[in-house]
This record gives C-alpha cells, sequence and structure tokens, in this order.
C-alpha cells in the first residue's frame, strides 16, 4: 500500500486547525491557531465570534500546514475534515472550505466524528512510537470541554466502530473546570491554570461528595429481576460539584477577593503562574486544589470500574481535559495497580488539533467511506 497523505482540517470549537498525516501514523505537519484571546473577555466561547475566527484563519492555517509539510494542494491525496460534534457555524466553516478544496482539486473527501479524532490523537501517537500491537477490548475516555464518554473500541476489516457504554447526565468535565475557574476569577480556559495552581494547594482541605448516578436501565432491568451485568453503564455527572463550589464561595465570604482578583488578572495581558498566585489566598490554593483531586479521583475511580467490568486489556484517555497533570499521574498510578496499560496523547494532541482528523480519516479512506458533496455540520453527531 503507497503512502497516503491526508490533510485534516478542525473547527468545532474555538481553534482553526489544519495538519498533514501519513498513512495514518506519522505526523507531518500540525498547525493550531487558537481563538483563547477573542473569547477571554467573555469567559467562555462566543459561538458567532468563533464562526467569524475560523472564517479568518482557515486559509493561512491550511497554507501552513501544507507548506510545513512539503506538500500542497494538488500533491496531498485525501482532504479530511470534521462533521461534528461541535457549534454548527464553526463546524460549517471548515466543512465548506474541505468541500470547496476537494470539489476544485478532485479530491476524495472524508468527513470524521471530531470524538474519534480523540481516540486517534492515541493511535498516531503509539504507532509514530512504533507501537503496533494493541490489546483488546480497547476501553478509551474522551474527556473534554463538550464530552465525558466512554467508549469501547473495536477494529475490524472495514475500520473502527464504538459503543459507548457512559457519559455525562449535564456537565463535562473540562466544562466544570472551566465554570468553577471563571466563578472564582482565574479567567477562560480553566483547565490548564487550575491544573498548574492546584500543587499550591491542599487537596484534603475541601470534601466535596462524589456524584450519586442512579443508572435507571439498571435499576429498571432489576425491577423486571433481570440484572444487566453483561452491558453496565458508567455515567459521570459535574454540575453538582459547580454548584458545591459556588456554596463554598458564599458561606466563605469569597465574592470581594474573587472580584478584585478578576480586575486585577484582566489587567496583565497574559498572566504568568506567579500573577495567579499573587492574587489567591490559601483558602481559594485548598479549593481549587480539592476541587480538581476529587473530578480526577472520580473521572479514574468510575473509568477504572468500567475496566473491570469490562475486562478491558487497554485503555485510552484522550481529549482537553487528558493534558491535566493530576489526571495523568493518578491513571498511571491506579491503571499499573490495576494492570491496565494507559495511553495518552501528547500535551499538544490532547486537546483539539486536525492531526487527529487526519489519522482517524485513514481507515475510513482505505475502506472508502468517502463523504458525499452534499453532507453538512451535525451539532450532536453520535460515535458508533
Ligand atoms: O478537547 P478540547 O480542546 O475541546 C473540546 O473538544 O471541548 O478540550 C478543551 C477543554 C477545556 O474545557 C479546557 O479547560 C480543558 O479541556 N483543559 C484542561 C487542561 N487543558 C485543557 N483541563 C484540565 N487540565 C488541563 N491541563
Ligand atoms: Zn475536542
Amino acid at each position: 500500500m503507497p503512502d497516503a497523505y491526508i490533510l485534516g482540517i478542525e473547527s468545532s470549537c474555538d481553534e482553526t486547525a489544519a495538519a498533514v498525516v501519513r498513512s495514518g501514523q506519522q505526523l507531518v505537519s500540525n498547525v493550531v491557531a487558537s481563538q483563547i484571546a477573542t473569547h477571554q473577555p467573555y469567559g467562555g466561547v462566543v459561538p458567532e465570534l468563533a464562526s467569524r475566527e475560523h472564517l479568518r484563519a482557515i486559509v493561512p492555517v491550511v497554507r501552513q500546514a501544507l507548506s510545513e509539510a512539503n506538500q500542497t494542494y494538488n500533491s496531498v491525496d485525501a482532504i479530511a475534515v470534521t462533521q461534528g460534534p461541535g457549534l454548527a457555524g464553526a463546524l460549517l466553516v471548515g466543512i465548506s472550505y474541505a468541500k470547496a478544496l476537494a470539489f476544485a482539486l478532485d479530491k476524495p473527501l472524508v468527513a470524521v466524528n471530531h470524538l474519534e479524532g480523540h481516540i486517534h490523537a492515541v493511535l498516531l501517537e503509539e504507532r509514530q512510537k512504533g507501537n503496533h500491537e494493541l490489546q483488546f477490548p480497547v476501553l478509551a475516555l474522551v474527556v473534554s470541554g463538550g464530552h465525558t464518554h466512554l467508549y469501547l473500541a473495536e477494529q475490524n476489516n472495514d475500520g473502527w466502530t464504538y459503543e459507548n457504554i457512559g457519559h455525562t447526565r449535564d456537565d463535562a468535565a473540562g466544562e466544570a473546570f472551566d465554570k468553577v475557574a471563571k466563578l472564582i476569577g482565574l479567567g477562560y480556559p480553566g483547565g490548564p491554570i487550575v491544573d498548574r495552581l492546584a500543587p499550591h494547594g491542599d487537596p484534603d482541605a475541601v470534601k466535596f461528595q462524589p456524584s450519586q448516578i442512579k443508572h435507571r436501565d439498571r435499576r429498571e432491568r432489576r425491577g423486571q429481576k433481570e440484572v444487566d451485568t453483561d452491558h453496565p453503564r458508567f455515567d459521570f455527572s459535574y454540575s453538582g460539584i459547580k454548584t458545591a463550589v459556588l456554596r463554598y464561595v458564599e458561606v466563605h465570604g469569597m465574592r470581594d477577593s474573587i472580584e478584585i482578583r478578576r480586575k486585577v488578572l484582566a489587567n496583565i495581558a497574559k498572566p504568568k503562574l506567579e500573577d495567579y498566585l499573587a492574587t489567591c489566598d490559601r483558602l481559594t490554593l485548598d479549593l481549587v486544589a480539592s476541587f480538581q483531586r476529587a473530578i480526577v479521583d472520580d473521572l479514574v475511580g468510575k473509568t477504572l470500574a468500567a475496566v473491570r467490568a469490562y475486562n478491558v486489556a487497554t485503555l485510552f484517555v484522550t481529549g482537553g481535559v487528558a493534558a491535566n497533570s493530576e489526571l495523568r499521574k493518578t491513571f498511571e498510578r491506579d491503571g499499573a495497580q490495576e494492570g491496565v496499560p494507559v495511553y495518552f496523547p501528547s500535551r499538544a494532541l490532547s486537546t483539539d488539533n486536525a492531526a487527529m482528523i487526519a489519522a482517524a480519516a485513514y481507515p475510513k479512506f482505505l475502506a472508502k467511506h468517502l463523504a458525499a458533496m452534499d453532507f453538512s455540520a451535525e451539532a450532536s453527531l453520535v460515535l458508533r
């Protein structure tokens, strides 16, 4: 099989990204234009602004990805683009551009599910390291700003298929990081700064109740004396902890100090760790550390329970939150105790990028699962 160079395009949220990947196993170029500065004043992603910024960035980002890969529009073998899930207007920018390129250049076009992309970020880097042997069943935790989903992943002749065995019932874990950081005046996006501040606080200072999930499917079946032990579910919930942090802030009279922190940080163009630390008292640092510990323990605990229930041989942890240092350390430690190898993408490929889209497209390209020219964005696209 000759090498195939796939140009990937990703625009589902607040990063405009393009990349070239060779045969799903070598990252040749990877360009990401972040919109953080645009959305920062609003404390979260503003969909209309995201679409406008994608429009501005898409052509130069794709050009840069091609030129860094020593490729041209004509030399690549296929074009891959994120179809969903994500912001409809943002997705449409990438899709329209990818369609136009594919039509004008007469190249195959592959539509990719963003969540499948996150899973293939791990596969791409493992293949690049020379690790071609994977033990199945594979379980993937996709944990990002929009998702906290557990998938059993299977490979067959025709590509990959996925079975969802758990997801968040409300907020995603990354969303909880972002909302809590905003609530305590740390700005957007919250995950990276909480990650860096947490080691400066006491993770045992504040006790958060673990989320209690009632698994209706299991209860209903139990009612019928028919417990489905073959397909247990492992759902998550992170809206409760956000409310608990809000209550803690009220009870401990932290509002005024939060307002001061917000104003001080808003006046610094690119705050450094020292700037954050200078505005945070012990109470705040302890709260940040305890919040992160609670999320990490919940993610690791439930995922490893799923590993046991499904006799999983290999665990992937991917998506923006997989960049979190404490999450990585805890998964590595507890995964080793459990006897399951845990693979993460590098930090650069944990958060949104287009290399993962080009990598996920490769098996579809080989199987000739190409997109029709009339396909459109799907904001709530499901992964199967
Ligand atoms: O995968 P991603 O780039 O975009 C989505 O598909 O949502 O994930 C972004 C999310 C944000 O919520 C961000 O706060 C979180 O990932 N994140 C982190 C870290 N880096 C990014 N959360 C915790 N620790 C980090 N180091
Ligand atoms: Zn993502």
